[in-house]
This record gives C-alpha cells, sequence and structure tokens, in this order.
C-alpha cells in the first residue's frame, strides 16, 4: 500500500477535465472538481445530465474520452484491469440500479466481497448482519432472494455491500432514490455517521436536495456537460449562476434578476 491514512491524499478523487461521449452526444464536456480526503460531495443535476456516467468513469466501469482522475494520489485512466482491481478494493459503489445478484439471498449478496478475506465463516456471518443492520434493514428479510424485498430495501442491500470491505472512498449513485423521507433521512445519518466516524470520503449522486445540504460538505451542480456551480447549499443557493439558484429552489433570486 503506498498510501495510508495518515496522508492527506489518502482518499482523495481529482477529475481534471475530464470528457466523455457517446456518438455524437457530448456527455461530459470538462468536469474539474475535488474531493478532498474524508469529505462528502453531493452531485446534482437533472436526469440525464451525465451523473451516473461520472460515477461509472470514477470507478472505471467506464474509460473517458480525455481527462485525468486521480484517485488517491494515483491516475486511473488507463490502468490495466489488474492495476484498477487494486484501486477499486478501496472503493465503495452502489449503482443506481442497486444491481444485486438475484440468484443469492440478501445476506449472500453483502457476504459476497467478503469472499476472498481471511475471515472466519462466523465473522462473515456476523460482519453481514452488522452491514446490514446499519442500513436499517430487519433480520427477518436476510434470506430473502432480492426479488423479493422492496426496491428501497434493495438499495439498502446495495449499500450494505458497498460498504462490506471497509472502503476508504464510497461511491453512490442516488442512494436516497425510492425511499420513504424516514428511511432517506437514516441513510443521510448514516452517511454522515461514516464520515465522522471513519473518515470516508464519498461522492454521492442524489436528486434529494434536503438529503444533500445535512449530508454533504460541499455539492457540485452538472449541466449540459459542464460544471456549473460548486460550493455549499448556500453557495449555491446565493449563486448568481442562475441555473443553480434554480435548480436549489431559489425562485425569488432569480426573478429578481440574479
Ligand atoms: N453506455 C451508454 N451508451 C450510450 N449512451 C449512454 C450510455 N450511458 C449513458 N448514456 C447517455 O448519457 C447521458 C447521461 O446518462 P446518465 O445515466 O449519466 O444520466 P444521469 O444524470 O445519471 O440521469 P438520472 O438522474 O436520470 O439518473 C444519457 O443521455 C444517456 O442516454
Ligand atoms: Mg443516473
Amino acid at each position: 500500500m503506498s498510501q495510508t491514512r495518515s496522508n492527506p491524499n489518502a482518499a482523495s478523487v481529482e477529475i481534471r477535465d475530464l470528457r466523455k461521449s457517446f456518438g455524437d452526444q457530448k456527455v461530459l464536456n470538462g468536469i474539474t472538481f475535488i474531493v478532498s480526503h474524508g469529505r462528502t460531495v453531493a452531485v446534482l443535476g437533472r436526469s440525464g445530465t451525465g451523473k451516473s456516467v461520472l460515477l461509472k468513469l470514477l470507478v472505471g466501469l467506464q474509460a473517458p474520452d480525455s481527462g485525468s482522475i486521480r484517485v488517491a494520489g494515483e491516475e486511473i485512466t488507463g490502468l490495466d484491469p489488474y492495476a484498477l482491481n487494486r484501486i477499486r478494493k478501496q472503493m465503495g459503489f452502489l449503482f443506481q440500479q442497486a444491481a444485486l445478484y438475484d440468484s443469492l439471498t440478501v445476506a449472500q449478496n453483502v457476504a459476497f466481497p467478503l469472499r476472498n478475506t481471511t475471515l472466519s465463516e462466523n465473522d462473515r456471518q456476523e460482519k453481514v448482519r452488522e452491514l446490514l443492520s446499519s442500513v436499517g434493514l430487519k433480520e427477518e428479510h436476510f434470506a430473502k432472494m432480492p426479488a423479493e424485498i422492496s426496491g428501497g430495501m434493495q438499495k439498502r442491500v446495495g449499500l450494505a455491500r458497498a460498504l462490506a470491505l471497509d472502503p476508504a472512498i464510497l461511491l453512490l449513485d442516488e442512494p436516497t432514490a425510492g425511499l420513504d423521507p424516514i428511511s432517506a433521512a437514516e441513510i443521510g445519518n448514516l452517511i454522515t455517521e461514516l464520515k465522522r466516524r471513519r473518515g470516508i470520503t464519498a461522492v454521492v449522486v442524489t436528486h434529494d436536495i434536503q438529503g444533500a445540504k445535512t449530508f454533504s460538505d460541499t455539492l457540485v451542480l452538472l449541466n449540459d456537460g459542464h460544471l456549473v456551480a460548486q460550493g455549499t447549499f448556500d453557495d449555491l443557493r446565493k449563486s448568481k449562476n442562475e441555473f443553480a439558484a434554480r435548480f436549489l429552489g431559489n425562485g425569488d433570486h432569480v426573478s429578481n434578476g440574479r
């Protein structure tokens, strides 16, 4: 391990001039931002604006056309699959659609990342129970198949699986989508707790603006392939950028002609 938790870069994520197109469609058109070690950044933007694509680039599931992505100080673009795998071990990833293995039970899904660890079978089961209860899932659901639980529960199982290897960096695609307001607030609290207790670095794509306000340190707002604003919730609300002010619901600000 070249990086340690005491290194301020240990779990930073730095994105510079990132570009990604699909055919003629320019989805990301020069995105630059930094997530410092131990910080949580919320990524906001309209549907179809490239938020999920951005997370897939960060985890190396897709390759950018150009630009740089540094994870814990190391450039990940152009890495071979073996090196990428090493970096990915530090990252927990929750897909927008939870993406559970549908032939494994809830508990087996969460145990899956632990299969190559040195944990004993008992410790593994205990860890799975802890993870599932930390995301608010009751024991009666542990033996169910993904098809037998609700969409919101699937999301929570996906989050528990993302946390299984105690990642230094967490990438979450809409962790609270499809959850009732109380469950959404619980997940928001869990993200805040992970930061406080474990100093985790997180990038959270969300449409939950109130959630983002509470669990993130800063927000970045994407529109039309560009990062149009970044800062704290209040920075964005007071932003001169009309789209940012409108997005965060500060209608007065906009109708007053900025
Ligand atoms: N593999 C792909 N091939 C072609 N086009 C793609 C691919 N992945 C994403 N896109 C396109 O990129 C654009 C951005 O998609 P993305 O899923 O990142 O949006 P999003 O911001 O996450 O939206 P939402 O808030 O609805 O989840 C969309 O127009 C989508 O059709
Ligand atoms: Mg998406």
